[in-house]
């Protein structure tokens, strides 16, 4: 163990928010940077990520942009519950019930509205003249902006011609945003159910807005998978552009997905279930997630995952159930469909468009095949007590069928060697900032001759009261763990935040990256200490020694270099996350970058930086992001003041050839 780090542990052993305090303010320091031919390290291209779980409405009601939740009225499981839905009307004008009479085989439950008031106005039950029907509220209000098209698709039958109009409204109904009327003809009663395809362009802007289906036409109509898309999302795709941007800016080089928790379900029988998720999306049953407890239409389902990826220019990481739940487990013995559920699922992403699944991807709109290379089996399950033998039948199916593909195991090699074959095993941490800065070192001693490691869960959690949802603190103590990572990523290939997003709504979990309601959205300052890494994956890493006299430093660093794509100019980024309260007075050496110097202009100094308890918000939304600045007079050498409770970065551009290798 280095003296450095030794002195690192004493000052934390008796800290109790994980921070220094001193008397005196400014502690010197030196950083070495060798950049010497030799020395150098390549990172792997996929270092940094994001992992994506259906978490706090992360999909549906999130990057998801569907606006009806729950479109088929599966949501209450065959019962009488059509919420979200509510009925426009009272009991002596409109009557409403599930029954199973859907055209849709894998969804049969549909909405039967009868409707008991009549249109003329003589009769002694006229009904009223904004009519009764039901409306939806989406994911608590939808966003309709003013000239935005919203593509409506429904199902409809009835019992004879009726007229009803489709609304999008303020949330009570008054204002009405924009609206259409369309007509159900019904002489083969209860036989013929019809498409409606319609768009929606609002003349009004409303977050908190509904969509209605009304009608004053005395008879009975059913309804069945109404949706209702934003024709503007992120290439057509469905993605929801706001968020789908905030993932963008982080240039993920993967994503993990769709769980988490959510893969293994409490029970089995509420796992995802990736054929369920796939085909037209009126043919979905959709799933109640009973980890995270609430509904999915399934909207964004594996193919839209795969979608996502590839739009993202990520590598899929797929997760896979491998038969075991919180509660309950299949056997080896009885594990055959779950086997072959899988290797169909890597049929359905790689098999040409003449293959079984191939072709239902095909169908879909993919003829190509998605690149698919990493398999994940489970999720934490490492210690449930099938899970080793579950995963050694899985990876001989994978092995046979896909050498190529790289899989993940649960069990962490970390600390203790692993007893079977694997890519690269899991790496879970929530703990609280002191530690998660310490973790820097986790991998230093770690074995480098077994799998490669996978941090696919990592966030500071503890305690609430530092960590609220989404402080700088928590964010600070990360930084340190990332730079860790960077050091160790002879043995990480891959590393991922939890979770990445949380609608506001609904909060399952926190905190969390990136946090939204129906129209607002902002990072929390752990998502803006990942873009201090988002040049790191394929990047150059040198060498680096941090010191200092200073008995109560507490601080560690890194440095790469890396080419920018676009015009081929090479940089020296340094990183420097200071976890005590002194700041630094930097001493920084940067040596051996022999046939390179240091533009004379261009260099520039990032620091992020707050009250350890602040938190962004709807408000306030960059109350804690990185502030960048020119440096003058950059160089091989330079004397920097690095501020105390900080993460900061030193951006050079370089003269002469890329020393990328
Ligand atoms: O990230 C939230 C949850 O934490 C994940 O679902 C699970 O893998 C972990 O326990």
């Amino acid at each position: 163990m280095s003296v450095l780090l030794i002195l690192i542990l004493l000052v934390l052993s008796g800290l109790d928010h994980g921070l220094v305090s001193s008397d005196s303010v400014i502690a010197p320091a030196s950083l070495t940077v060798d950049a010497s031919p030799g020395k150098e390290r390549k990172i792997p291209d996929t270092l940094f990520g994001i992992f994506f779980e259906e978490i706090n409405h992360a999909g549906t009601g999130g990057l998801w942009a569907e606006l009806v939740s729950n479109r088929g009225f599966e949501a209450g499981r065959g019962g009488e519950s059509i919420e979200p839905w509510s009925v426009i009307g009272d009991g002596r004008n409109v009557d409403v019930a599930t029954d199973r009479s859907s055209p849709f085989v894998r969804n049969k439950v549909a909405l039967k509205m009868s409707v008991l008031c009549s249109g003329d106005h003589g009769s002694n039950n006229s009904c009223p003249n904004s009519g009764v029907g039901i409306y939806n509220p989406g994911f608590w209000g939808m966003n309709i902006e003013d000239k935005n098209r919203y593509n409506v698709i429904l199902y409809m039958k009835s019992s004879r011609n009726l007229n009803v109009t489709a609304s999008l409204t303020s949330a009570d109904g008054s204002t009405v945003l924009s609206s259409t009327t369309i007509t159900s003809g019904g002489s083969k009663v209860e036989s013929e159910w019809a498409e409606f395809k319609f768009t929606l362009v609002s003349n009004g802007t409303d977050h908190n807005s509904r969509f209605q289906l009304t009608t004053t036409d005395n008879g009975i109509v059913w309804f069945d998978q109404i949706s209702v898309m934003p024709d503007d999302t992120y290439n057509g795709h469905g993605f929801r552009k706001d968020l789908y941007s905030m993932l963008a800016d982080l240039k993920p080089r993967f994503i993990r997905f769709p769980g988490g928790c959510f893969v293994e379900g409490d029970w089995l029988k509420n796992a995802f279930r990736w054929k369920e998720t796939v085909g037209p999306w009126e043919e979905r049953p959709g799933h109640f997630g009973d980890v995270w407890n609430y509904w999915t239409d399934d909207g964004l389902g594996y193919y839209e995952f795969l979608q996502l990826a590839e739009d993202l220019g990520a590598a899929p990481v797929w997760v896979i159930n491998n038969g075991i739940s919180h509660h309950d487990e299949i056997s080896p013995l009885n594990l055959s469909t779950y086997v072959q559920d899988f290797l169909d699922s890597i049929e359905f992403a790689r098999g040409n468009s003449s293959s079984k699944w191939g072709s239902v991807r095909a169908a879909m709109g993919h003829p190509e095949t998605f690149n698919l290379e990493y398999v994940a089996i489970g999720n934490e399950d490492c210690e449930k007590e099938y899970y080793q033998a579950n995963y050694v039948i899985f990876y001989k199916a994978l092995k046979a069928a896909y050498p190529d593909i790289r899989l993940v195991s649960n069990c962490d090699a970390s600390s203790h060697p692993i007893h079977h074959k694997a890519d690269l095993y899991d790496y879970h941490i929530y703990t609280n900032a002191k530690t998660m800065f310490l973790r820097a070192n986790h991998f230093d001693n770690a074995p480098r001759s077994g799998p490669k490691g996978f941090v696919s869960e990592y966030a500071v959690t503890e305690p609430h009261k530092d960590v609220g949802n989404g402080t700088f603190l928590a964010a600070l103590g990360e930084a340190g763990f990332l730079i860790g990572l960077e050091r160790n990523s002879d043995l990480i290939e891959m590393a991922c935040y939890a979770p990445l997003f949380v609608n506001t709504n609904d909060r399952r979990w926190s905190p969390d990256a990136i946090v939204y309601n129906s129209w607002q959205q902002y990072g929390t300052p752990s998502y803006w200490v990942q873009h201090f890494f988002i040049h790191s994956s394929g990047a150059t890493y040198h060498p680096v020694k941090l010191e200092s006299i200073d008995s109560n430093f507490i601080a560690v660093a890194s440095a790469i270099t890396w080419k920018q794509s676009e015009d081929g100019r090479s940089f020296l980024k340094i990183k420097v996350a200071n976890f005590g309260d002194k700041d630094l007075n930097l001493d920084i050496n940067v040596v051996g970058l022999s046939n390179h110097g240091v533009r004379s202009s261009g260099s520039m100094q990032t620091t992020f930086k707050g009250e350890l308890t602040a938190e962004n918000s709807f408000d306030d939304p960059k109350k804690v992001i990185p502030v960048a600045s020119r440096i003058e007079n950059a160089g091989k050498k330079m004397y920097i003041k690095v501020s105390s409770r900080s993460l900061t970065s030193f951006d050079l551009p370089l003269i002469g050839p890329s020393i990328q290798i």
